[in-house]
């Protein structure tokens, strides 16, 4: 289905959860999550029933986020309830990738297609610092299984000056051997704890690595390549080059709002919706969708309304 500004959607993210096993700086209060809601969490029958039926309005593409997916007990099952239908043409997941070690291979059987991965920093002491305690050998590890599962993988690497900006080049080079898209993507004010002045535009990676060659760009990324790399290098700028224009997408968080625009405090709650009630319900997050979002301002209230964690990345 078309939006008001033309656009089709057709893309679904899902938050399964918002609790994480990490507590990224830019994502979510170093308090972490609070208790408060995880009763409110939508079941798998709930979640499969408004991806049903988002299906029947055009819906082709689901991903599923947090929070962290995997901690969430049973997401194997989900993935298999989403996929057996056979009506998605693509069913994938951002994970921080922590967990992925030992689940890639039964979410690669239960029919997950591609995996996108969280990976800020190679240096250890900095990917703690980033994530408040992570350890960046089980995100490696988890890397390194959802490629030998031979998924499709994208690496997300958020941009922070002073932070991981002189990794760029290193980053960059993973490309060189590994077949990933590693996307750099630009900081937004989220409500975690960073501030403006860790913002870095995409184009300092063009700074920083000018052996890139330009690809074809897909809507939402600008998109290149070093000379004989296995893999490719992506740029997410929100900031810089907002892609609401190419915008086909619609999102659910765990406690069972759709949400427009991931930089919008708009909400459509579908608690008690079912049948004609909840299409009706989804074409109305559809048609309410912005055409653009404002002005990204790190001083003030994110423009989301809720942190990352409790929409998801
Ligand atoms: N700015 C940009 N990207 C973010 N993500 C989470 N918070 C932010 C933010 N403030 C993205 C990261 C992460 C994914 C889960 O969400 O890319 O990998
Ligand atoms: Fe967890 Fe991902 Fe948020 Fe980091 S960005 S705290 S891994 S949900």
């Amino acid at each position: 289905m078309k939006d008001a500004f033309g656009r089709e959607i057709r893309y679904l993210r899902v938050s399964v959860t918002d609790r994480c096993n990490l507590r990224c700086r830019y994502c979510m209060p170093a308090a972490g999550v609070p208790d408060k809601g995880h009763g409110n969490i939508l079941s798998f029958e709930r979640i499969a029933e408004i991806v049903a039926a988002a299906t029947e309005l055009g819906v082709s593409k689901v991903r599923l986020t947090g929070g962290e997916p995997l901690v969430r007990r049973g997401i194997v099952d989900l993935v298999r309830t989403l996929a057996a239908p056979g009506t998605l043409r693509d069913l994938a997941m951002t994970t921080n990738g922590t967990l992925l070690a030992d689940l890639a291979r039964p979410l690669k059987d239960a029919g997950l297609m591609r995996l996108n991965i969280s990976l800020d920093s190679l240096d250890p002491d900095t990917y703690r610092a980033v994530t408040r305690g992570g350890d960046l050998a089980l995100a490696k590890r988890g890397l390194r299984a959802a490629l030998d599962c031979g998924f499709p993988v994208k690496l997300n690497a958020v941009l922070q000056r002073g932070v991981n900006e002189r990794e760029i080049p290193d980053l960059v080079d993973l490309t060189r051997d590994l077949p990933v898209e590693l996307r750099f993507i630009e900081l937004m004010p989220m409500n975690g704890d960073c501030a403006g002045d860790a913002f870095l535009p995409g184009s300092a990676v063009l700074d920083a690595v000018p052996a890139l060659r330009p690809l074809e760009g897909d809507g939402k990324a600008r998109r290149f390549a070093l000379p004989g790399a296995a893999g490719t290098v992506g740029l997410i700028e929100p900031a810089s080059r907002p892609f609401c224009a190419a915008c086909d997408r619609l999102r659910l968080t765990a406690d069972g709002k759709l949400k427009p625009c991931l930089l919008d405090s708009r909400e459509i709650p579908l608690e008690g919706l079912h049948g004609d009630e909840l299409t009706a319900a989804l074409r109305d997050a559809i048609l309410a969708k912005p055409a653009a979002h404002g002005a990204l301002s790190f001083t003030g209230q994110s423009p989301a309304g809720r942190p990352m964690n409790r929409i998801g990345g």
